[in-house]
Formats: C-alpha cells, structure tokens, sequence
C-alpha cells in the first residue's frame, strides 16, 4: 500500500533533482568554470513537466548567486531581460526542453550542456564585438573566381565555431568562389581575452601554416579585433599575403577596452586589468591590453605594450615586419562611421590621436607612423595600394549587400 502511494505520489508531482543541468548549461555556455562548479553543488528540485527555458535561466540565476557566480548571475539576468534574446533561445531550444521532459529527466546533465552550448552563442552575441551576420545566399553573385584562399579571424569574444562566423566564412568562399577558413587562434572566446596578443598572432601563424590550400599565398579578412591579427600575419608570418582588409580593426590602438561580461574568463580578465593595463602580466596574458594605446602615456605605452608597439614599428624597426608589410597588393580598410566600440573610430583607418592629446585627431597620414613611414605605410599609400572604405552603422553591423560592395571586390 506504502509502496503504491509512494508510486503515486511521484507519478503526480514527478519533482526531480535538476541542479546537474544547471550546471551543465552554465559550465557547456562558458558562464563559469569546471572548477568553480566542483566547489559549489547545490541541488534544485523542479517539477519537470514544467521545465521551460525562463524556468531554466531564472533557477540557473538563483542557484549561480547562492554559489556566489555573480558575474554569471548577472551576464544571466541582462540575458532573460533582453525579450528578442529569450524569445530566439526559446524557439531554437524548445525541441531539447521537450526531450529532457520526455526523458522524463534521463540525462540531464546532457540535456544542459547540449542547452549550453547554444546559450554560449546566443550570450556571446549581445557583445558588439560578435558578428551577427545573415547573409542572403540567394543573392550571391559569385562574379569571378578569386586566385587565393581566404583566412578569415574573428573578433574579441567571437569564436569560428559561432553562428555567425561560420556564415561570415561561407558567404566569402562562395561569393569569391575558393577556399574560405576561418583560422582559430585557441579555444575561441575565451582565448581572444585570455591570450597575450602578439602570442594570438603567433598561434595564427603556426595555425595558417597547417593549412596545405594556404600554401601559395593568400588574401586575409580580420573582423575587430581579428583585423590586427589580419594585417600582423602580412608582417610577421613569412606567408605570402596578397590582400588584407579589414572591417572595423584598431590598427593604431584605442583609448579604451570593450566591456567584458559574458563569461567566467571576464571575471579573470576584468580583475587582472585591476593591475593597470602597462602592468607586464596583463601584457603579456590578455588581448585588448596589447593595443592599448594612451597618447598621453606613449612612453610607458612605448615601453610595455606586448604587441602593437612593436607590430607598427614604432618601438624600434623590424624590418622584416616592414617587408612583409609592404609586399601587399593591397591595404583595404573598412571604417564603420557610427563605430562607439573602437575608440577612436579613425584607427580602423590608421588615424589616432596626436602624441600627447587625447582631442586632437590626425588623420593617418598626419601620424608619426606615417611621416616617418615606420611600417610602410605611405610606401603603401604613394603606390596607391590603400583603399579607404565605409560601412554605415555601428561596430560590425553589415549585411551581405555591404560586403559585395566593400569586401568582395578586393578578392577577386
Ligand atoms: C620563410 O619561408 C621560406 C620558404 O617559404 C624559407 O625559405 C625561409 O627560410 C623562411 N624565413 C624565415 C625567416 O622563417
Ligand atoms: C592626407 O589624406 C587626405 C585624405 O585622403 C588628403 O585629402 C590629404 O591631401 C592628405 N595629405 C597629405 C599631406 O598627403
Ligand atoms: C543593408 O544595409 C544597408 C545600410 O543599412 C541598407 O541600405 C540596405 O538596404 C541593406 N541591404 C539589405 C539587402 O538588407
């Protein structure tokens, strides 16, 4: 009789321990660390047939403070306010929420690691420096065949394995109809943050030379912060670069650093930039602090900074660097005009502030670098090799009508 009732009991309420897909989803999304997760279990009982995604992220929130994920917490909470976010995440996931109440609660770590992943992206997204790119395959043009592969590098918390990038990386294979890849410089995210930059620079060298169709020379795209990396690999690689263009790259440096809050390598790196951008650790072990540029501190920015310094020749002179450089086709720099993340927005075009001013501007051939042709770029620009474009909008928002007209020309 117990027994029967007992069968019963569970048979209406069918409440299950669900905590293990709670954490499986904020480990798989990247919201907090393996780690950290082992520390800190506490258990959620939920009824499952009423496990939804807003259920989902508003235990995850509750349970993610109780075990002191603030960051988690609250990268969480800007998520489930954001309607169009949840409302998307909805739609793509239902299908696992259903199974995971099918299963009636068999593999819920699985269930929520399989959540995470998607969540990862779709978290990853809300930052400006995450391309969100759709393209319009119908109106692929595919007007001529492009004699070089393309390499591809994503920007500042992007991944090749998003969405967006592996849409970004089709659209110009198809379009210029070759060989597109989009080369990874570590784990993705998390390594864009959490890798000195000149060692991403140098992760994508040794990761273009595995690639045999990369064998013969190649264009290059970089998006953000992956346009350093693009215009670097022309110099320091010793791989033959016929174009590079890029959309939105900070090529002489910026006067602030994106916000960091998506994930549990912000919590890491925002707390390491509590040593002060030149301090070397944070140089030597973080991304955005390698072009990081205070023209009213160039001499300790001269003196420390890890990468770009020394990528423009203005440290002292790498002639290798210079001869890479110039031995371009072509220079094609892609400024986005409403541009509030690259501060200042004229970098993207090698303009900066003046030594010493953080008013005035110069544009890029008013620049010491220039004046001085340092990394060779007015050799670039007296032979015409430099091609100053524009996208209207903000950081990184284009669609494929604007990359027929400012990218694709330049790959075929
Ligand atoms: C650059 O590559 C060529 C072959 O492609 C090789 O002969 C040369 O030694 C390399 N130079 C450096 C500095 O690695
Ligand atoms: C610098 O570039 C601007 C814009 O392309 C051009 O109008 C100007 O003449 C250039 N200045 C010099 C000194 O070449
Ligand atoms: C692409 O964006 C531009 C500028 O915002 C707009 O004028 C154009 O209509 C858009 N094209 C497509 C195909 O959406």
């Amino acid at each position: 009789m117990k027994f029967l009732l007992l069968v019963i009991f569970v048979a209406l309420s069918q409440k299950i321990e669900y905590s293990g897909m709670i954490y499986g989803m904020l480990e798989s999304s990247q919201l907090v660390d393996k780690v950290s997760i082992s520390r800190c279990h506490l258990e959620m009982s939920r009824d499952f047939t009423r496990i939804s995604l807003e259920g989902l992220i508003d235990d995850s929130i509750i349970l993610a403070k109780q075990c002191g994920w603030n960051s988690a917490a609250k990268t969480l909470l800007k998520f489930r306010n954001n309607p169009k976010s949840v409302e998307k995440a909805s739609a793509e996931l239902y299908g696992f929420i259903l199974a995971s109440i099918n299963n009636k609660g068999q593999a819920l770590k699985n269930d929520g690691a399989t959540i995470g992943k998607i969540m990862e992206y779709m978290i990853a997204e809300l930052s400006p420096t995450v391309v969100k790119f759709k393209a319009d395959m119908a109106s692929i043009k595919s007007l001529k065949q492009s004699k070089y592969p393309i390499a591809v590098f994503h920007g500042l918390g992007d991944c090749c394995c998003f969405p967006g990038m592996i849409e970004f990386t089709r659209y110009l294979g198809k379009e210029a109809s070759t060989y597109s890849k989009c080369v990874e410089i570590g784990d993705g995210s998390a390594a864009s943050w959490l890798m000195g930059f000149q060692k991403q620079v140098n992760t994508a060298c040794t990761n273009l030379k595995k690639v045999s169709e990369f064998e013969n020379g190649i264009n290059v795209v970089g998006l953000s912060q992956g346009g350093l990396i693009a215009r670097a690999v022309s110099e320091m690689c010793n791989i033959t670069v016929h174009n590079v263009i890029t959309l939105g790259g900070p090529h002489m440096g910026v006067m602030s650093i994106p916000n960091c809050e998506s994930g549990f390598f912000c919590d890491i790196f925002n707390d390491a930039l509590d040593l002060g951008v030149y301090d070397s650790f944070v140089q030597e072990n973080f991304g955005p602090p390698g072009y990081y540029k205070d023209p009213l501190e160039y001499n300790e920015y001269l003196k420390q900074s890890n990468f770009l310094a020394a990528a423009n020749n203005e440290k002292s002179i790498n002639a290798d660097y210079a001869t890479g450089f110039k031995s371009i086709n072509q220079l094609v720099l892609i400024e986005f005009t409403e541009d509030t993340i690259v501060d200042p927005k004229s970098s993207e075009q090698f303009g900066y502030f003046k030594i010493g001013s953080k008013k005035d501007l110069l544009l890029y051939n008013q620049t010491e670098d220039y004046i001085n042709d340092w990394l060779g770029l007015k050799t670039l620009d007296e032979q015409g090799k430099i091609v100053f474009e524009y996208i209207v909008g903000n950081h990184l928002q284009f669609n494929n009508s604007e990359i027929q007209r400012t990218v694709i020309p330049y790959l075929i």
